[in-house]
Formats: C-alpha cells, sequence, structure tokens
C-alpha cells in the first residue's frame, strides 16, 4: 500500500510511527509533505521515508492520501490536491471536517472521515472513523489495517457519530490527564512525596482500567466492590457526589459534543 501524508506534525507523525512499527507499509511506500522544511527533515532522518514540499506531487501514485493539517490549513491543502484519480482514497483526521465538505474541498467521491486520539503516539490510539458510499470495500481494508496500526479502531457507519466521538475520544486524553493531574496533587496535598504520589495514582489508574477489561464487570458493581460501609472510600464518594463530579462530566462532554457539531457545520458552510 503506497501512503501519501498531507501534514508530518504530530499526528502526522504518529502515524508513520505506527504504520512502520507494525509493517503495514515500508518506508519507501511512504511519502509526506509539510511546508516546514524542518519537519521534512526530520520525517526523512529519522523514518527514513520521502519528504517533499509538493501536496501535488506527494499523491501521485499514492492509494491512500492521509489528511492531517490543522482544520486552519485545510481548504488550501485539499485546493492542491484537487482531482484525485478515482482509484484513490482520501482519510481525513481533520477535526470538525464533515464528508461533505471533504468530498466537496477535494471534488472526490472516496473520502473516509477518522478521528484518532493522542495515545496514537504510542500505538494506543481509539479511533472511530466512516466512509462514503463511494469506499470500497478494498479500500475500506487499507483504511482499517493503517487505522489498526495505531491502536484500537471501530467503523461506524453513522457519520454523527463522529462528532461524538470527537467530544469523548478524541478530546478524551485532555479529561484523563486533568483527573490524574487533580489525583495526584491531591496525593502531595495530603503529605505524599510527589513521586509517590504520581506512581500510586498511575497503577491505580493501570489496575483499574484492566480489571474493567477483563473482569467485564459494570463500573458500578467494582467500585462497590471497594467501598465497605462507613469507610474511608464512602467518605471520599461522598465529597466527589457533593462536588457534581457526574454531572460535570457529562456536562462537559455534552458542551464539547455541541461545539464540535457547530465546528463540523462551520465546515460545511466553508467557513473554517
Ligand atoms: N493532536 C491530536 O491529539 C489530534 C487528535 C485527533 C485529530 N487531530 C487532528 O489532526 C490534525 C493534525 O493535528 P496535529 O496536532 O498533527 O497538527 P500539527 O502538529 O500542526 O501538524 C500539521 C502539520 O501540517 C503542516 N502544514 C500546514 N499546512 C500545510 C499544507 N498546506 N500542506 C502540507 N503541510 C501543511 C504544518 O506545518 P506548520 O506547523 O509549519 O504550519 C504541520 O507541520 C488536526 O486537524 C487535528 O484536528 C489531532
Amino acid at each position: 500500500m503506497k501512503i501519501a501524508f498531507i501534514g508530518g506534525g504530530t499526528m502526522g507523525e504518529a502515524m508513520v510511527k505506527c504504520i512502520l512499527t507494525r509493517k503495514v507499509a515500508e518506508p519507501q511506500d511512504i511519502v509526506v509533505s509539510d511546508v516546514s522544511a524542518w519537519r521534512r527533515e526530520w520525517l526523512n532522518k529519522e523514518y527514513r521515508v520521502s519528504t517533499l514540499a509538493d501536496n501535488a506531487k506527494v499523491i501521485e501514485g499514492a492509494d491512500l492520501i492521509v489528511l492531517a493539517v490543522k482544520p486552519q490549513d485545510l481548504s488550501q491543502a485539499m485546493e492542491e490536491i484537487k482531482n484525485l484519480s478515482p482509484k484513490q482514497v482520501a482519510l481525513s483526521i481533520v477535526a470538525g471536517a464533515s464528508l461533505l465538505s471533504l468530498c466537496q474541498g477535494l471534488n472526490h467521491r472516496s473520502v473516509i472521515r477518522a478521528m484518532p486520539n493522542m495515545p496514537a503516539q504510542i500505538g494506543q490510539s481509539m479511533t472511530v472513523w466512516t466512509a462514503t458510499g463511494g469506499v470500497g470495500q478494498e479500500q475500506k481494508q487499507m483504511a482499517q489495517r493503517l487505522l489498526s496500526s495505531l491502536g484500537e479502531e471501530i467503523y461506524v457507519a453513522e457519520e454523527r457519530y463522529l462528532d461524538m466521538a470527537t467530544a469523548l475520544s478524541g478530546s478524551g486524553p485532555a479529561y484523563v490527564f486533568l483527573f490524574i493531574e487533580a489525583f495526584i496533587d491531591a496525593g502531595v496535598y495530603i503529605g505524599l512525596p510527589r513521586s509517590i504520589s504520581q506512581k500510586l495514582v498511575t497503577q491505580t489508574i493501570l489496575g483499574s482500567v484492566h480489571t474493567l477489561q477483563e473482569t467485564g464487570k459494570h463500573p458500578a458493581e467494582l467500585r462497590n466492590m471497594v467501598t465497605s460501609p462507613g469507610g474511608t472510600t464512602a467518605e471520599a464518594l461522598l465529597q466527589l457526589e457533593k462536588g457534581n463530579l457526574r454531572s460535570s462530566i457529562l456536562e462537559a462532554i455534552a458542551a464539547a459534543y455541541e461545539k464540535a457539531k457547530r465546528l463540523s457545520i462551520s465546515f460545511s458552510k466553508g467557513e473554517s
């Protein structure tokens, strides 16, 4: 599979790294274009992939074209690669860019929209993706191979799930890091050295996630197993309920979803 990247920044690099590590493609099958000369030099030196400054050239002979630029740079990038050949499929990871705006911007009908997340940097992404009706079965399999090299992937038939995924898993690492930060600070507040607090919190979160995955139990059932009547955990949970932790999380993600929908609409109207 020949893959072209438009944009070799944080996400473009993470994808190149995963594709090579999981042997989805070899360095000679990957070409990356980026406006920054230092990014091109870095990617070429670090991963042995070809790099170019010219977007129109980079797509020549590619089966899959990955759009990995910031939303504000998408229109120009699409203008430069307009009129792909019918056999080529474009895969965008640009937040808020709808299939409609991508098809219009590229003047192309085989388009995939994916929402990976930041742990793609270590091959632990949660990626949600969908495709237009113009994407054939073989092209979907190709995209799935690429996206599964980033971590977990899930295909959805309905595009509206992509805006939901943007709010939940796309932005999700930020919520988790904020929670972890506060958790560690709490350990420091009650007197633990920061390094010990960080180790305790990190392993507690890792262990809890693995327990959830391995037992397949509902989180509430697992929480009940830790909560002795009248004990310390119950005391802490009371404070978290008083602080409206649940409704804060629900409201935060609902707000992120509304924002994602507004972004998609403004993209479709060509306002971004
Ligand atoms: N970061 C995340 O966690 C995450 C998660 C999911 C989806 N995404 C999406 O992934 C996309 C890329 O994000 P990122 O964090 O990788 O951004 P980034 O680090 O800024 O990477 C984009 C790269 O593209 C270059 N570029 C700009 N215009 C270009 C053009 N016309 N042709 C070729 N290259 C161009 C940029 O160069 P300059 O810096 O010199 O402009 C930069 O090196 C975004 O649309 C974002 O919504 C990101």
